[in-house]
């Protein structure tokens, strides 16, 4: 994979489009409710940064960053929290806004983990959605595109710490060999 090069799968207008109608959803489910968004560092990052900008309700925002116990691409089911949410979520209206969703465990271990602090309400933003993947059944209620499996990188995503700013949603393909 570290020999290839990004494609474009959703350019950039069609992620803004996507985006602006998710915040139309979120801001006519959420209006006057105590909305927190809580973004998974660092991939959802772009998202959330673009999302929020497009919501017409008052939110609060907060950042979890994980770590899985594998290595590189495979999907680890042993999830572990490095940096924790800083503000109180009690009683509170609460939207974990993800990058993507593959096998499932990621946001299983969250909902568990932020479910012990009694929230009002927890439900799930992720902008991409790799369906087929999936190993834990979790109700993902916002999805921006459900696509097949492959390896994406870009607005937010990387491989390898790479391409994270690249504007549209892009994935790797290898390069023919010579
Ligand atoms: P899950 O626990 O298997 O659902 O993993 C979700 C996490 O794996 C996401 O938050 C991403 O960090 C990472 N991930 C899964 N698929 C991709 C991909 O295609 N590109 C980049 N990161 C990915
Ligand atoms: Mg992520």
């Amino acid at each position: 994979m570290s020999g290839s090069q990004p494609k474009i799968l959703l350019d950039r207008a069609t992620i803004s489009k996507t985006v602006q109608n998710l915040a139309k959803r979120v801001s006519a489910e959420y209006r006057g409710r105590n909305l927190v968004l809580i973004c998974i560092l660092k991939g959802a990052v772009v998202f959330l940064s673009d999302l929020i900008r497009c919501l017409d309700i008052p939110v609060e925002i907060d950042f979890v960053r994980l770590a899985s116990y594998g290595s590189g691409q495979v999907s680890s089911r042993k999830v572990r929290i490095t940096k924790d949410i800083e503000i109180s979520i009690e009683g509170k209206d609460v939207l974990i806004v993800e990058d993507i969703v593959d096998t499932g465990w990621t946001l299983a271990y969250l909902m568990e983990r932020f479910s012990t602090h009694r929230p009002k309400s927890i439900k799930i933003c992720s902008l991409l959605d790799k369906k087929a993947r999936r190993e834990v059944d979790i109700p993902v209620h916002f999805v921006g595109f459900e696509i097949e499996d492959r390896f994406i990188v870009g607005y937010g995503l990387d491989f390898d710490e790479k391409y994270r700013g690249l504007p549209d949603i892009c994935y790797l393909e290898e390069k023919a060999s010579p």
